[in-house]
């Protein structure tokens, strides 16, 4: 979730991306623990900021950022009002442009470099103050900024498809069509970052065939998702996929039900999770998102948690929508925080999936009755570029 992040521009000259740089300021608020606290961001042109350096440091001419941070100037009364202001950065995007052309980077990019040391200086970082502070700021700038091109933000959200559904077609006609094999196939042409089959024990749909095929032809990733049980976990052992997702499964369920009560079965948990880690083969466990859950994951050594979308996806109004959205937004955080991989699916459909995407804590949705159904009706590649564009555009690149 976006931080308490206000951006505004006095300048029209340079068409910003406030969105791209919210999203960065969110991260950088992230790594210093103060997410929940505003900030204002303002960009104004040289004239603007010269007077700002003038009036309030007695400087000559332009500078690049000014911060102002909020303590300076809070009101002496704390216990009446709660401090959750870090203060004000503003920069001259006139004077960011000619040194992104001078350093050879994007105009975004160095205003993300002056919104870190404008932050840094909000949380009281000085490197006016001596040499050493400012060999102190300097690196822990230099950091960040390595930090945050390496974060997983600065992907687009990946889209991986269960073609279990076209399994289920070709099963109720007892033949060989429509192949799944086919169809992942089709799905990473049209460009799907994976493909995801589950491997029921009562081999409903995908059967011994598919993931032996699959696991042949598969270029992107293949995720299998499976029950804990003893014939499968051979199975996946010998397969060895490029990951599995561990989820609870009954065999009177029409699809996965709920999430993994992982708190409630650790032990049991844990030795599959080591086996496959043993095997190079990551883990990821299906979770409803709850705290419970994700702390339990991270105990037993998943990868990934794979939170469960399902309630937000039935959800009746756009109240009950908007609170299970929530639950999934701070499972994600808080997951992500804790260095888990964060995955998200079930139920996602061309309506629910945006929001969802928009999460730069989730890495990747799994995504694959809505994907299925409507290729019935306008084609597999088309149906899987529809999906694609949606979580293109909610998921802004850094
Ligand atoms: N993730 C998990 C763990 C699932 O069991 C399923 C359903 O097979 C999905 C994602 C995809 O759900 P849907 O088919 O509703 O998109």
């Amino acid at each position: 979730m976006p931080a308490n992040i206000t951006i505004n521009s006095n300048t029209s000259r340079y068409h910003l991306n406030s969105k791209l740089l919210q999203r960065r300021a969110t991260w950088l608020m992230r790594q210093h623990q103060v997410a929940n606290h505003e900030m204002s961001i303002l960009f104004v042109d040289d004239q603007e900021i010269s007077w700002l350096n003038n009036h309030y440091r007695g400087k000559t001419g332009p500078t690049n950022v000014l911060s102002f941070p909020f303590a300076d100037d809070a009101d002496p009364c704390p216990g009446i009002i709660p401090i959750q202001e870090l203060g004000d950065i503003i920069i001259s995007v006139e004077t960011a442009h000619k040194e992104a052309i001078d350093l050879k980077v994007s105009l975004h990019d160095r205003l993300t470099w002056l919104i870190t040391h404008g932050l840094l200086h909000l949380l009281g970082y000085d490197h006016e103050r001596s040499e050493k502070e400012a060999e102190e700021m300097w690196a822990l700038e230099t950091n960040l900024i390595h930090q945050l091109q390496s974060s997983r933000s600065y992907q687009m959200t990946h889209l991986a498809i269960n073609v279990d559904h076209v399994a289920t077609v070709r099963q109720a006609r007892g033949i060989n069509e429509p192949d799944p094999v086919t169809a992942a196939a089709i799905c990473e042409l049209a460009g799907a970052a994976g493909i995801v089959v589950h491997l029921r024990e009562d081999r409903r749909h995908i059967n011994d065939r598919d993931v032996r095929l699959l696991r042949e032809t598969i270029k992107t990733r293949m995720n299998l998702e499976m029950g804990a049980n003893k014939e499968i976990i051979e199975i996946a052992l010998k397969l060895k996929p490029d990951m599995i997702t561990l989820v609870p499964e009954k065999r009177q369920e029409l699809t996965t039900e709920g999430g993994l009560d992982v708190a409630g079965q650790k032990k049991k948990l844990a030795k599959t999770i080591a086996k496959m880690n043993k095997a190079g083969i990551p883990v990821s466990l299906f979770i409803d998102p709850e705290l419970k859950q994700v702390q339990a994951a991270l105990a037993i050594g998943a990868t990934y948690v794979e939170l469960h979308t399902g309630r937000y996806c039935d959800a009746t109004n756009e109240e009950q929508r908007e609170e299970e959205y929530q639950l999934i937004a701070s499972a994600a955080e808080e997951a992500y925080q804790m260095g888990l991989r964060v995955n998200a699916g079930h139920g996602l459909d061309y309506q629910t999936t945006s929001k969802i995407a928009s999460l730069d804590t989730i890495e990747e949705l799994s995504i694959g009755h809505a994907i299925i159904s409507r290729a019935v009706f306008v084609g597999l590649d088309q149906a899987v570029r529809e999906m694609l564009a949606i979580v293109r555009n909610a998921s802004i690149v850094f």
